[in-house]
């Protein structure tokens, strides 16, 4: 990321979407429910398209699969290369023993991504409306960049355990800067998985990197915050959210979500945003080609 030579232009809305009390709330809990924030007819349109890219996708080209899993955490060349691309990556079960698909594709993808907000229109839209731009100015980060979006499918009965974890190890700036923004495009409940925080777990630091090496290696790197107590399942919360909620996550902050074993699936959107004028060191797994750099809300 370059540093700034111009003044940052002024958010489109000139009315904040966040109250003084919602600031404070996210700065001492962490994340910050927000009901509403997005039309329903929009998250059908982002659910409906992600659905079309998916009835595209030939399954025998790409296997891979995704899992937050520290030892079995997918690092193939699909996974590494799709910081700019969109990817398709499969549930740990949705292959048999024998390697066939135990059911539909459409209903066997974890997620796709990580550049939908750059590579397809309707995501674009989605992605860089004047109330998100005004949401993220709110809580006062600067000069964001749009560094990564996931359509996650959470599938029924298979959709699996996303353990506890930070999105900042994953995605490491310097300052840290990195803003969460999970976007319900249907209902989530306790019965199809939904979000799980600990509130206030963000003010204890960030305790790993997702580190990658110049051989196209990764690792987690620990870091001195994770002498820290163990984050505890009782602590935390559920996030219990109607289709249209937005909720905005600290890149520090703890949170999880347990398999979905109900008929229903779990579709989200996640946006990844960082500040413009953070370092963002080549130990980031997401890279992205010189010529198609991460752009803001415009
Ligand atoms: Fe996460």
């Amino acid at each position: 990321m370059s540093s700034r030579l111009t003044p940052l232009p002024a958010p489109r809305l000139a009315s904040p979407v966040l109250t003084a009390a919602q600031r404070e709330r996210f700065a001492r809990e962490g994340y910050l429910v927000l009901e509403d924030f997005v039309p329903g007819a929009a998250c059908d349109a982002l659910r409906a398209r992600a659905l079309e890219l998916v009835s595209g996708f030939d399954p025998e080209t790409h296997r891979s699969i995704f899992t937050t899993d520290d030892q079995t955490r997918t690092t193939d060349d699909y996974f590494l290369d799709s910081g700019d691309k969109i990817h398709f990556f499969f549930e740990e079960g949705a292959f048999d023993a024998r390697g066939q698909l135990r059911q539909p594709k459409e209903r066997s993808i974890n997620k796709i991504g990580h550049a939908l907000h750059d590579r397809e229109p309707v995501f674009d839209r989605f992605s860089r409306t004047p109330e998100l731009e005004r949401l993220v100015f709110d809580v006062g980060l600067e000069d964001p960049r749009l560094v990564q979006s996931m359509v996650i499918f959470k599938q029924p009965r298979i959709g699996g355990e996303v353990r506890c974890h930070q999105d900042s190890t994953f995605l490491h700036t310097q300052p840290e800067s990195m803003l969460g923004l999970w976007f319900a495009l249907e209902d989530a409940h306790l019965g199809n998985g939904c979000l799980w925080a600990l509130p206030g777990g963000h003010l204890g630091g960030l305790r790993s990197r997702f580190v990658r090496g110049p051989d196209r290696t990764t690792r987690f790197e620990a870091l001195p915050a994770s002498e820290g107590p163990p984050w505890r399942d009782e602590d935390l919360v559920p996030l219990e959210v109607k289709k249209g909620a937005v909720i905005l996550l600290d890149g520090r902050l703890p949170h999880m979500s347990h398999a979905n074993v109900s008929e229903q699936s779990r579709h989200a959107y996640t946006l990844h945003v960082v500040g413009g004028g953070a370092d963002y060191p080549n130990t980031n797994w997401l890279r992205r080609a010189p010529d198609f750099p991460a752009r803001g809300f415009r």
